[in-house]
């Protein structure tokens, strides 16, 4: 998956950026917004995450179906604490998928504008096409105009740099070949949905997040995923020679992406520890809304 670095790379992946920060190479156990608000300010440069996608999915301990004002209200708040975390320049790939067909609702676009108008630059939009056409019958009405339905057999990935488009890094620390460089700037990315699901519901592919990994940042970055899951984002991260933070708000999952991470090893040259275990001393998770209130409605939107 990636090259022997050249010789004295070493020392500088070690000093990477985010050197002092007490935090790196954790998984750490909680809220997602709350997590963030401990972490140092400046210390991040790349955040890849799927949050839940609020389609109704079985995750451990919460309801994945809030109404679509109080799922951005939450996910909002989310977004501003990243934002602080950001080094200028520093990147975050949010993954989304089209809603259900019944009730559609352009939920991207309403994240995009959200993120835009916190003061996120806007880079581009990458189609993931998942080539599940094969498997689903959804069409609405069989050879008729009358209310035919498009399937969405593709996934977002959303890109956003904080203040400025340009992330400095060292010459030594890219590892995209220019083959993949090419491959990787056409912006729609046929890959099959992860088959392993590692006692997880949702996981994305490895290749999903190789990609954006090698794409926008250096080896010796830190790279975060604040909705961790099956540790997809830190063990990618890891095997290319990237430090990593994972938060998820499930002992279980926290728990199958230690053993995940720990052994994904890092390219020969790169030290990148294996995880550490944290519970953030911080408290108790920042609230999410509730179910039953949220069918209600919130109150006007922070954007
Ligand atoms: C779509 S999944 C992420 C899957 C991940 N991309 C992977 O490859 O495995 C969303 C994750 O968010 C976690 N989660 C839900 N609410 C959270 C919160 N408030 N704070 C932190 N994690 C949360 C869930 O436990 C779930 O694992």
């Amino acid at each position: 998956m990636v090259a022997v670095p050249p010789v004295g790379i070493r020392r500088r992946a070690a000093m990477a950026p985010a050197a002092g920060s007490p935090h790196r190479d954790e998984i750490l156990l909680g809220d997602a917004a709350a997590t963030l608000a401990i972490l140092p300010a400046a210390s991040v440069h790349l955040a890849m995450t799927s949050p839940p996608y609020n389609v109704g999915i079985p995750y451990r301990g919460y309801a994945d179906d809030l109404h679509p004002d109080a799922y951005l209200e939450w996910l909002a708040r989310v977004w501003k604490a990243l934002y602080r975390v950001l080094v200028p320049g520093g990147r975050f790939a949010l993954n989304v998928a089209p809603t259900s067909i019944k009730e559609f609702h352009p939920i991207h676009h309403d994240l995009a504008r959200g993120l835009r108008k916190m003061g996120y630059i806007m880079r581009t939009e990458i189609i993931w096409y998942k080539q599940t056409m094969g498997r689903r019958t959804a069409w609405g009405s069989w050879r008729s105009p009358s209310n035919p339905h498009i399937i969405p057999s593709w996934e977002y990935v959303l890109v956003f740099s904080k203040g400025q488009w340009n992330l400095p890094g060292p010459k030594e620390a890219i590892d995209i070949t220019s083959e993949e460089f090419q491959r990787f700037s056409d912006g729609f990315w046929e890959l099959k949905p992860e088959r392993k699901r590692r006692g997880h519901p949702a996981p994305f592919p490895e290749q999903l997040v190789e990609r954006i990994v090698k794409y926008y940042s250096y080896r010796g970055n830190v790279v975060l995923d604040m909705f961790g899951g099956s540790g997809t984002v830190a063990a990618v991260a890891r095997a290319t020679g990237r430090h990593y933070l994972y938060i998820d708000r499930s002992p279980e999952y926290c728990e199958a992406a230690l053993s995940r991470v720990a052994a994904a090893e890092p390219p020969p040259g790169w030290e990148v520890p294996p995880p550490r275990a944290v519970v953030p001393g911080a408290g108790a998770p920042a609230p999410r809304p509730e179910r039953t209130a949220a069918a209600a409605g919130p109150g006007p939107l922070p954007w």
